[in-house]
Order: structure tokens, then C-alpha cells, then sequence
């Protein structure tokens, strides 16, 4: 195998792209992919200040490492989720990543601030530990960024993340989250702008980048994940694309294309302060600061602050993600 670029021996074979590279090739392919989707979506300029919501894992990891090599100002949060031995090695790959590249690193410990951490918000409240996870990493990341002054979120999401995300929301057609199921969410009243530059490479693709830049990074999954839906909607999409490759980037990069206008929203929802946090919701309290009250048995508010009907639905089905600090929509599951 030759490299597409130089003609030289190539170490890494991209089928979707029916192209193979050599390593310092790879590197420029997924660099130009990240590009190119800061440029097609208008992601962020040169100045901004972007925040990478970084978990250890190979994706986010690779994401900052790109920023960096790109000349972004790009500083780092990583979110102490308390799962145990799998959280602790987590933040070691995080830290040892920024002290090697000298840059900016957040760290928020949730027990440490807010009291409980994720395998007992699984234990003690309705929901499943992945829909808790989930809401708490994204009001921490909005509260982060917006104390520390930056203007742009980043997470490590994938084409394979997005094309799952996808298909489960098709599946069940949440209109509502399809239509906010885009690479850039803009930011409303107390709502950061959050993007996702990795939307067009693979999980394939950031792992081979991670291992030729010598990115180390935790690779055990997380315990918890057993019950989380996003993780079969991924085995679904990679048979498909065992026998067609291609099909994970054909569903999502052609959902973006022609999809996704036909679902854009219509209706614009108000947000206003929690009255517990002050971070944007669409109800008396934000999601977060309700799923806490559960979890730590404390009473928010009264009696007349009574569930909205997507707060139910959130409860009844714990594949639907209370939405209300990104405004009535979710971008993903987990
Ligand atoms: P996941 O929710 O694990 O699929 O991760 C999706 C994205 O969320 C990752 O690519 C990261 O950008 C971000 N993320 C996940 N876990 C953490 C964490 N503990 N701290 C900071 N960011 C995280
Ligand atoms: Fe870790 Fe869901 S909480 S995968
Ligand atoms: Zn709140």
C-alpha cells in the first residue's frame, strides 16, 4: 500500500475515503478534516477562546491536540464524574496530556462541587446513570466555560457518535432532537456556543491519530455503559458498515446536507434562570439542579412546581435526555 498524498509506504488504511496514508500524511488528513468542519460551519475564529471538554478518551484528546497544532487558543476541562478506578485513570491521561503541552487545564470534581457523584445519582434517582452523566457533564461544561471567560465549547463527538445519535432519534423520530442534532449549537440567552469539529472522521480515524501522535488515553470503557442505548445503535450501524463502508458517513454528512433543513426549528423557546443555579431552563429549575435535588433527597421549590410533560417523558423513558439547558433539544445520549 502506498500513501495517497506522497506516494510513500502507508501505515493506516481509510476505507470510506478508499485512501491509505503515511503517518506524517494521516496526521495532515485528519488536521485538514478538522478544517475543514471549523471552516464549513464557522465554528470559531482565531480569537476565540475554545474550551475542550475533555474525557481521557481518544476523541477529545485528539480534538485539543488538533486545536493546539492549529493554532487555537484551546484549554482543557475535564469533568470528575467519581466512576471509581475508570474516572481516577481518566484524569491522569487528561493532566499528563496538558502538562505536556503546557496548556490551560479546568478540572470540576462533581462531588467535590455539587454533592453527589454518578454511580450514586444511578443508585438513588429515576434515572439511568448515562442520562445523568450526560446532563451534569454539559451544565458543567456551560458554567465552566462561561466563569472562565471562554466563548466556544468543544467536545470529541464522532462521526460514529453522531451517525448513532442519529439513528436513535430516528428511530423514535424526536424531531425536536433531530433538528438540534447539528455540528454547531449557537449560543442563546446564558447558553455558550458548543461544536463538534470531529464530525467527519471515525472512531477508526481519531484512534489512528491518538496512537501515531502518541496520544495515551484511556481505553477501557466505562462501567457504567451497560445500559446505555447509544452503545447498540453503534454495533447496528458498524454492521451495516462492515458490508457497505460508507454508510455511517453517507446517513450522517447527508442528513446534514439534506436532512437536517427540513427539520430545522420553528419554534424559538424562552429561557430564563434557574431559580436554584441561575443557568438557563426552560422551567422554574434547570434539569440538573432537579436531578440533584433527587439524588441528595432535597426538596426544590413547591408542590405547584409541577413536572413538564418532557420532564415526564425524561423520567418514563430513559433514553430521551431532559433538554432543557440546551433549550428543548438534545444532541446526543450520552
Ligand atoms: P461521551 O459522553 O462519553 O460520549 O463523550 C462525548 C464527549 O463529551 C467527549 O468527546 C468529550 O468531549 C466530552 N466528555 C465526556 N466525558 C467527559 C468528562 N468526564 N470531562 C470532560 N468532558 C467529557
Ligand atoms: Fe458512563 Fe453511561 S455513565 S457510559
Ligand atoms: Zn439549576
Amino acid at each position: 500500500m502506498r500513501c495517497r498524498r506522497c506516494k510513500g509506504p502507508a501505515v493506516i488504511e481509510v476505507r470510506r475515503h478508499n485512501a491509505a496514508f503515511c503517518r506524517d500524511c494521516f496526521v495532515h488528513h485528519v488536521r485538514e478534516q478538522v478544517r475543514r468542519a471549523i471552516e464549513a460551519f464557522d465554528m470559531f475564529g482565531p480569537r476565540d477562546r475554545i474550551l475542550v471538554a475533555v474525557s481521557g478518551g481518544k476523541d477529545s484528546l485528539a480534538l485539543w491536540d488538533v486545536l493546539l497544532d492549529l493554532g487555537y487558543d484551546a484549554g482543557g476541562l475535564y469533568v470528575g464524574l467519581g466512576i471509581g478506578a475508570y474516572s481516577a485513570r481518566s484524569a491522569e491521561f487528561v493532566r499528563t496530556f496538558a502538562a505536556e503541552r503546557g496548556a490551560e487545564l479546568l478540572e470540576v470534581d462533581l462531588a467535590e462541587e455539587f454533592g453527589f457523584d454518578i454511580p450514586t445519582a444511578g443508585r438513588k434517582g429515576s434515572r439511568s446513570p448515562c442520562s445523568v452523566c450526560g446532563l451534569s457533564k454539559r451544565y458543567v461544561f456551560n458554567r465552566a466555560a462561561l466563569e472562565h471567560g471562554y466563548d466556544v465549547i468543544a467536545t470529541g463527538h464522532n462521526l460514529d457518535d453522531e451517525a448513532a445519535t442519529l439513528l436513535g432519534n430516528t428511530l423514535r423520530w424526536q424531531t425536536d432532537y433531530i433538528a438540534r442534532q447539528f455540528p454547531v449549537l449557537p449560543s442563546e440567552e446564558g447558553l455558550l456556543r458548543k461544536v463538534k469539529p470531529l464530525y467527519r472522521l471515525s472512531e477508526l480515524e481519531t484512534a489512528g491519530y491518538a496512537f501515531l501522535r502518541g496520544i495515551d488515553y484511556v481505553v477501557e470503557e466505562c462501567p457504567l455503559v451497560a445500559g446505555n442505548t447509544q452503545l447498540r445503535y453503534k454495533e447496528a450501524m458498524n454492521h451495516l458498515e462492515a458490508t457497505s463502508p460508507g454508510t455511517k458517513a453517507q446517513f450522517f454528512l447527508s442528513f446534514l446536507e439534506r436532512g437536517a433543513p427540513l427539520f430545522a426549528r420553528q419554534d424559538a423557546v424562552d429561557l430564563r434562570p434557574c431559580e436554584r443555579c441561575g443557568q438557563p431552563t426552560t422551567g422554574r429549575f434547570c434539569a440538573f439542579c432537579r436531578a440533584r435535588a433527587q439524588v441528595l433527597g432535597e426538596r426544590l421549590g413547591d408542590p405547584a412546581a409541577a413536572p413538564t410533560d418532557r420532564e415526564v417523558a425524561a423520567n418514563v423513558s430513559e433514553e430521551v435526555l431532559p433538554a432543557e439547558i440546551y433549550g428543548g433539544g438534545a444532541e446526543g445520549l450520552a
